[in-house]
């Protein structure tokens, strides 16, 4: 299919881009490079420059390149700066979402695959999370997440728009030609690589007083290459009907354990620094992935937090400014 990636110049987007092409089909990307990477889009893919909140230039895009399927992962997506930032976040990602879904009504595209996340679920009751627990977000930012894919159970109830939402929890590792660069940086795994490779700072931890076996909260990390397979299934099971799935590997690593992988994998000390929590972040995170794995046979490759790691690491060494 030809398939339009919105967000495909970030860190999971070019991952996405590259498993779309390996899979047999066509891709152009769309992005505003707010927090892309103009060289992390892979070579003869066309990259079309506008905000999805430009509805005629998302219009156009869809006509140009005769789309007939979109995965819509362009937003902004840090926790803790939707918190502080709240109208930004719900103006980039909301009305950047209705702009484009409304778009591919006027385009007649009628399948989509969406990037939700863990944060939809706010503090859960039970772990691992099913995607049947109640939906209670902590943050603007999983407001934003949950709105949509609400938005998009009503369009496919009165328009016929088929979507996958799929509600990844904490990606990570990198693809032999494609990492992650976010300026600045706030995720803890190529933090905590940086401060290896001696670049950045020392690890702050926030937050040491959790209810947790270590103190310290607790993420399911799942391998990039492995979150972007899983979108090729998706936008396969678009064909018949809509769908939700959670995106994780199933096991939890608190902040402490990943740090101290992270020691073994890179043989460096790692230097740390114990700080207060940060605002909008949950305990425990831990994904049930059962429903995606018994209803798309999708299976992460990449299931322990050192092989994640190990790629992070790989290409943090040959990228050590980013892109
Ligand atoms: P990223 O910042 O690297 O990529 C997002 C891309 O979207 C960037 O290239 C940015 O320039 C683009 N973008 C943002 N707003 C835009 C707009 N209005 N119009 C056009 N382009 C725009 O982030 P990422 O980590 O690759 O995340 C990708 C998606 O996955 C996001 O939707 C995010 O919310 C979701 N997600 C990520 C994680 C994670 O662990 N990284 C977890 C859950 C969900
Ligand atoms: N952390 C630290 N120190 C740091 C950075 C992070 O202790 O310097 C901790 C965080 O408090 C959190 C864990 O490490 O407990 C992971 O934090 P990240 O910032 O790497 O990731 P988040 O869990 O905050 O968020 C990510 C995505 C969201 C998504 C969420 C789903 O950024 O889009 O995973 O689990 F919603």
């Amino acid at each position: 299919m030809r398939v339009l990636v919105t967000g495909g110049a970030g860190y999971i987007g070019s991952v996405v881009t590259r498993e779309l092409l390996a899979a047999g089909h066509e891709a152009v990307v769309l992005d505003s490079l707010v927090t892309g990477h103009r060289e992390s889009v892979p070579v003869g893919v066309a990259l079309v420059e506008a905000d999805t909140r430009d509805g005629a230039s998302v219009r156009r895009c869809l006509r140009d390149h005769r789309v007939e399927a979109v995965v819509h992962m362009a937003a902004i997506s840090q926790v803790g700066t939707s918190v502080t930032q709240p109208r930004e976040y719900y103006d980039n990602n909301v009305r950047g979402g209705l702009s484009l879904f409304d778009a591919m009504l006027d385009e007649g595209v009628g399948r989509v695959v969406f990037s939700s996340t863990a944060a939809v679920y706010g503090e859960p009751e039970r772990v691992p999370i099913e995607e049947s627990a109640a939906t209670r977000p902590t943050s603007p930012y999983g407001d934003t997440k949950l709105f949509l894919e609400t938005a998009l159970q009503r369009y496919g109830a009165a328009y016929g728009l088929r979507a996958a939402c799929l509600r990844y929890f904490n990606a990570a590792g990198a693809h032999p030609e494609a990492g992650e660069d976010h300026r600045p940086e706030t995720h803890l795994v190529p933090l905590v690589l940086q401060a290896a490779l001696g670049t950045g700072r020392p690890i702050t931890i926030f937050g040491t007083d959790y209810p947790t076996a270590d103190g310290t909260a607790v993420r399911d990390y799942l391998h990039v290459v492995d979150l972007a397979r899983a979108h090729v299934r998706a936008l396969d099971a678009t064909a018949e009907r809509s769908c939700t799935y959670n995106l994780g590997s199933g096991t939890g690593f608190s902040v402490r354990q990943v740090v101290q992988a992270a020691c073994r994998v890179t043989g460096r000390d790692i230097p740390v620094i114990e700080g207060p929590r940060r605002a909008g972040d949950p305990a425990v995170l831990v994904a049930s992935s059962s429903r995606i794995r018994a209803e798309l046979g999708w299976v992460p490759r990449h299931d322990d937090i050192e092989a994640i790691l190990d790629s992070a690491w790989a290409w943090t060494q040959r990228h050590p400014r980013g892109y």
